[in-house]
């Protein structure tokens, strides 16, 4: 680790309760509630953080902090083995790991309604400072994570680095990639999507079994999304820096657009289960109130300010986009209609408009598909999916000519989806190598879907032989590590030789940086 003493949650168990409970009433809250022991744990017993914590979605004075109870994680109805009645949780937020700097506490009620989880909303913090928190229910400590306040909007940081992760299919392997992600010491991360996989997995069949039915109803998300969040290594890369999220398919069901699912249900059908998703998704993700799930649907498009350094336009390209479509030329059709969109047209006014007037040096789109042009036929044939950027030809067009015209520096696209390290350029036309460098696009390939992987997948290989602007492919697992200063980007690919076993090492595929205000990408 970088800055040393991390916050992973064992090493700060010698913490007593003592201390918090001196620390709560040292600020004059907490005191009210049962002392360890004293009173009945308001349920059955046992530790109610086997979900570890979180937080996420930081500015400049604050910070959203997260958990959840459920002592019994697997109870069959998602509950999590919590009695229907509401819990009182303590907070605490300190400058130091040892709680002796302590800044702000309180208590917050965990309610049935909300299957217990928590979301703390902490203000009045220090702009770019590092903060470490914990939580207590009952006699129960929960770990203690590190955060960070977002820096001040008038500064520019020196440096801060990113860690980019998405498509965590617990089924297909081991987390090591989570565990590497920690280790990466982030000031924060990005989920780009697909954090759980709604499937039904069939026992015995993959690396991890996932028992029980696929998710389709409020409790069934739930217990899928307890069935994750047991696992150590993901609850460490929580415990280490905030995380920004966001989903993608498999949070509802794989290939959704809008209103129409993929397997043909009913409309009306299909917007209760997406509802039912986006409940399940609020209750286990660090978001702000402003994501609270209303009616059918959720705000998640939103921004972030990394002081001058960076601006993050964190976009929601399932919720609004118009119907998938084929890739194949009988579909050209339909891909260009200048109708389409992905985005929504809302969506699209509210980020070109963030990217034209944001002061950042960065401007990042962090998003669920992949945006660069992307012919997957070698050849003269051609076969495009009918599912990212290049199925929302026009959308794209848009977002390009809004970057060309806004004269915005240093746009960077960030992506999950693909289960591949992608690295491109942006073009004003993909088909004519001599035109317009725009930006560029890091795809970053999956902590554990599809398995091991490999390095390079030979007809991927010949398409992308025929598309010089983009720089490089891998198959295998891992995360993309992006360290920003003013001056440079740089986007290190990193990769892991398996996932079907615990504890791969981590090691760098390739690594690329733009220097500002000079478009596209050279390999370091
Ligand atoms: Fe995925």
């Amino acid at each position: 680790m970088r800055r040393g003493g991390g916050a992973g949650g064992s090493g700060l168990a010698a913490v007593s309760r003592r201390s918090f409970l001196l620390g709560g009433l040292a600020v004059g809250l907490g005191a009210s509630l049962p002392t360890p022991g004293a009173a009945a744990v308001p349920w059955g017993g046992g530790d109610p953080f086997t979900l570890g914590i979180a937080s996420g979605d930081p500015w400049p004075t604050g910070v959203v902090l997260w958990t959840r109870l459920a002592p019994e994680p697997l109870a069959t109805d998602g509950r999590g083995g919590m009695p229907p009645r509401a819990v009182p949780v303590d907070w605490q937020v300190a400058a130091d790991p040892a709680f002796r700097k302590l800044v702000r506490a309180g208590t917050a009620a965990a309610v049935p309604e909300r299957v217990h989880a928590l979301h703390v909303e902490v203000d009045g913090l220090d702009p770019g400072a590092e903060y470490f928190y914990r939580f207590r229910a009952g006699p129960y400590l929960s770990p203690v994570g590190r955060t960070r306040t977002a820096p001040s909007p008038l500064w520019t940081p020196p440096k801060a680095r990113l860690a980019v992760a998405s498509c965590a299919n617990f089924a297909d392997g081991w987390y090591t990639a989570y565990r590497r992600i920690a280790e990466e010491d982030p000031d924060l991360v990005l989920f780009l999507g697909d954090y759980i996989y709604e499937y039904a997995y069939p026992a015995g069949a993959r690396v991890r079994d996932v028992p029980g039915p696929a998710a389709t109803t409020l409790d069934t998300y739930r217990l899928r999304y307890s069935q994750y969040k047991r696992d150590p290594d993901l609850r460490a890369a929580h415990e280490a820096a905030p995380w920004m999220v966001v989903l993608d398919d498999h949070e509802v069901q794989n290939d959704w657009a809008a209103d129409v699912a993929e397997d043909g249900t009913p409309r009306a059908a299909f917007l209760a289960r997406r509802a039912a998703a986006f409940e399940a998704y609020y209750e286990h993700m660090p978001l702000r109130r402003g994501s609270v799930p209303h009616g059918v649907g959720m705000q998640l498009y939103r921004r972030l300010d990394w002081g001058r350094l960076a601006t993050f336009h964190v976009l929601d390209t399932r919720q609004y986009r118009s119907t998938l479509t084929c890739g194949k030329p009988s579909c050209d059709r339909v891909r260009k209609d200048p109708r389409r969109t992905i985005t929504g047209a809302r969506q699209e006014r509210w980020l070109l408009h963030g990217l034209a007037t944001s002061p950042a040096a960065w401007q990042v789109l962090a998003q669920q598909v992949i945006f660069t042009y992307f012919d997957r036929a070698a050849g003269p044939a051609t076969d495009f999916s009918g599912g990212d950027w290049n199925a929302y030809v026009a959308s794209r067009d848009r977002v390009i000519g809004g970057m060309v015209r806004g004269q915005v520096r240093n746009p960077v696209v960030l992506t999950g989806d693909a289960h591949m390290h992608m690295a491109s350029d942006l073009k004003t036309d993909f088909l004519d190598p001599g035109s317009r460098t725009v930006g560029s696009e890091f795809v970053g390939t999956s902590i554990s879907s599809d398995g091991d992987g490999r390095d390079h997948d030979e007809g991927w290989r010949k398409a992308i032989a025929a598309s010089p602007h983009i720089k490089f492919q891998s198959s295998r697992r891992g995360y993309l590590r992006c360290d920003l200063t003013p001056a440079q980007w740089r986007t290190d690919l990193r990769v892991l030789p398996y996932v079907s076993r615990r504890g791969a090492p981590v090691e760098t595929a390739a690594s690329f940086a733009i220097e500002d205000g000079r478009p596209g990408m050279h390999r370091v």
